[in-house]
């Protein structure tokens, strides 16, 4: 028979485990906020892009963003710009950005 303080110590162990990777997988969107002074050249300082090639970032979902920089890393998304920026984001730098851009309000005035 299974010994019950074995099991309680391993679901212990597990749940210490789990916790720690969910914190260190956590977006942090100051880190977001810094890496961000790369792109502010093209998307804007506050994520509003005045180039009409390039999209605006300020509250897009943190998703998309994510998703974007991730399809631009492998290559299923293609851009000169966008392919060269985010060859060397890591996961966590994309969720960081991510988390950053998504965090910005926007107000939005329908033309009358
Ligand atoms: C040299 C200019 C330039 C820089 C710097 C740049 N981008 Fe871009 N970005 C673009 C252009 C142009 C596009 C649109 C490309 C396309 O048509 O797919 C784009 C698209 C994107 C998209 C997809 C948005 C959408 O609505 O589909 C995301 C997300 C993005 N950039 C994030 C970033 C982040 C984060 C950085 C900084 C790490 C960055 N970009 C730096 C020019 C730039």
């Amino acid at each position: 028979m299974i010994n019950p303080n074995y099991v309680a110590c391993s679901l212990a162990v597990a749940l210490i485990l789990n916790l720690s990777s969910v914190s260190s997988f956590a977006a942090d969107p100051a880190n977001g906020q810094s890496l961000s002074r790369q792109c502010s050249v093209c998307h804007g300082k506050n994520g509003i892009a005045n180039d009409p090639e390039v999209p605006s970032l300020a509250a897009q979902s943190s998703f998309y963003i994510e998703k974007s920089l991730k399809d631009y890393r492998s290559g299923v998304r293609q851009d000169r710009r966008m392919t060269l920026m985010a060859q060397n984001l890591t996961d966590e730098e994309i969720k960081d950005l991510a988390a950053w851009y998504s965090s910005f309000t926007v107000e939005v005035t329908l033309p009358e």
